[in-house]
């Protein structure tokens, strides 16, 4: 784990960040942080939720004013005051929530700002010129007169990035730019990382997923709490090594599916059909089943319906039409309360919203729902002190780590705030227990132990179904994977045989044949989508184009294991 400035050569970095350091009311976010980047380089900054990586980024890209430290860019010392003088130097970012303008062309968003004498928006023949040859250089797909609102996420930030280039930016920051993506999508935009590496830019990539760290970084900076632990090349650390680091302590291993053979089907959802906030249908005619001692992870970008299939299963959003039905008994139409009653347990995703009263203390969270338990009834009313022992127990099966039971719920971590929701909902025995993103923005070690309570209450014989937008944590917990796109189950997989490519090309929309899903088969070859059409559209077989495939297509190799015209397997 040497720490690491070495291979630089004699010319000074590209960007060196010397002693920041950056307070927020309460917090120290940024505590004397030295980093370096290189031209061609891809450094990433490594770390968990609230470490200071966006800080710091900040600080370099113009937003914040540093209390102490410096900014050097080719050794000599710079101000940089704001965003505006940032990209003046060659600096660009790509943020979580991209700065693009809905009602505007790709084209009219890449010149904004620009200096131009002739007024922003008034070269935009020469602008889309220029993107048309920044996207091919890059094999990056960007029409310039497309309008934004017509964008999927993934092609919006391709206009971001074709934004970067058009800057010419030196030094490119990209803040979590995989939170967003399907699988497939990750690795053409690692693609274009690299490549712009290659041309001799320096990129400073965030993530806190260890995958993708290995796969893009030739350099991690590893930041916890403020402060930097240190910077390591790939090679140097192990897996478990990097994430240690970044918690500060050991871990335990992430065990294996839980491998209970299921029994009888519990939970039973037919033909549903929910509608979204905006008013159109968010869950279109969708079906699954998953029985006792399984657990079922549902699969998929965010945003395809799989908020308000949760809601809709626990009785807290409408259905239009369908059934959903624990052992027989009709949810439909009914209550959150009658719902509990036939047996769900719910871990909603908006935890401080729908999951807690963050002004009551842990043990009346704990206690919402299950106080009417005969132990801790006397002639109708709570046994107060019934009720403080069980809190404490749970608290501490559940390793709540909080200063006390009487502690007001909102002064405690996201990680533990899951555990405590988790720890009532299975307090009340459920059959079948339903975890809407059970450890998002949850650190590793308190990830993990969720995990481990999920697999042992399945072998407890629990039915659950686990919904979560990360594929890693879908296949380390689940025994069938299912599918979402578009309101829909688009396919399924057994655990341990799907390979992540098959599951990534679904969680884009295309279809695969059930034999493709299983072992290392090459890419589905019943469904292909086909350029031109819209996502979620899906061509019969044999389409000539396979957009996914290395070499053919529009979209140039992604490297991935989905081998083209291999149609014989
Ligand atoms: N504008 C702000 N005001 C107050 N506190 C902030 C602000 N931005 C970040 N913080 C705090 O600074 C710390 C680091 O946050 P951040 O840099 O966003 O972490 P990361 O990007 O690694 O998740 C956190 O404790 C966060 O709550
Ligand atoms: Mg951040």
């Amino acid at each position: 784990m040497a720490s690491t400035s070495d291979g630089v050569g004699e010319r000074p970095p590209l960007i060196e960040l010397r002693g920041i350091t950056k307070r927020f009311p309460g917090v120290l976010a940024n505590d004397n942080i030295d980093l370096d980047v290189s031209a061609g380089e891809v450094h990433t900054l490594f770390g968990e939720n609230g470490a200071g990586k966006s800080t710091l980024m900040r600080v370099l890209y113009g937003f914040y004013r540093p209390d102490a430290g410096e900014v050097r860019l080719d050794g000599k010392a710079v101000e940089i005051r704001s965003p505006a003088a940032a990209i003046a130097l060659g600096i660009g970012m790509i943020h979580q929530h991209f700065l693009l303008v809905p009602t505007l062309t790709v084209a009219e968003n890449v010149s904004l700002g620009l200096r131009s004498t002739r007024g922003p928006l008034k070269d935009i023949g020469r602008v889309s010129a220029r993107i048309e040859e920044l996207s091919s250089a890059y094999g990056l797909e960007v029409k310039p007169s497309a309008f934004v609102w017509q964008l999927s996420v993934g092609e919006r930030q391709r206009v971001e990035i074709v934004k970067a280039l058009y800057r010419d930016s030196r030094l490119l920051i990209l803040d979590e730019p995989t939170a967003v993506l399907t699988p497939g999508e990750v690795e053409d935009l690692f693609r274009v990382l690299k490549q712009m590496a290659a041309d001799g830019r320096g990129l400073i990539f965030i993530s806190h997923k260890i995958r993708e760290v290995f796969a893009l970084s030739d350099r991690i900076t590893v930041l916890r709490a403020g402060r930097k632990v240190g910077t390591v090349r790939p090679c140097e650390v192990t897996h478990d090594q990097l994430a240690e680091m970044m918690v500060g302590r050991q871990i335990a291993a992430e065990g294996a599916p839980s491998g209970s053979v299921p029994g009888a089907p519990r939970l039973e959802v037919r033909d549903l059909l929910v509608k979204g906030d905006r008013g159109t249908a968010a869950v279109r005619g969708l079906s699954l089943q998953v029985r006792s001692g399984e657990i079922v992870g549902i699969a998929g970008v965010s945003g395809n319906g799989q908020r308000e299939l949760g809601e809709a299963i626990a009785c807290l959003r409408p259905a239009l039409r369908g059934a959903v039905t624990i052992e027989g008994t009709e949810l439909t139409g009914k209550s959150a309360a009658a719902a509990r009653q036939a047996g769900l347990g719910y871990v909603p995703e908006e935890r401080m919203r729908d999951g807690v009263i963050g002004d009551f203390s842990v043990a009346e969270n704990l206690m919402l729902v299950g106080s009417d338990k005969p132990a801790l009834l006397r002639f109708g009313f709570l046994r107060r002190s019934a009720v403080r022992a069980m809190a404490r127990e749970l608290v501490s099966t559940f390793d709540v780590r909080t200063p006390g039971i009487d502690t007001p719920t909102r002064n405690l971590s996201g990680g533990n705030i899951q555990k405590l929701i988790l720890a009532r909902e299975l307090s009340g025995k459920p059959k079948v227990l339903l975890v809407a993103q059970p450890t998002r923005g949850i650190d590793v070690s308190a990830a993990r132990y969720i995990h481990d309570r999920l697999r042992a209450e399945a072998r407890n014989g629990t039915a659950v179904l686990i919904v979560s937008e990360d594929l890693d944590e879908v296949m380390a917990i689940s025994d069938r994977i299912l599918v979402m796109f578009e309101g829909a189950i688009i396919g399924e997989a057994a655990a341990g045989s799907a390979t992540r490519e098959a599951i990534g090309l679904m969680m884009a929309g295309v279809r695969a044949s059930p034999t493709s899903l299983n072992g290392n088969a090459p890419a589905p070859a019943s469904a292909e989508v086909a350029p031109g059409l819209e996502r979620g559209q899906v061509e019969p077989a044999a389409s000539p184009a396979n957009p996914f495939a290395p070499g053919t297509g529009s979209m140039p190799g992604t490297g991935s294991t989905t081998g083209s015209g291999n149609m014989e397997a």
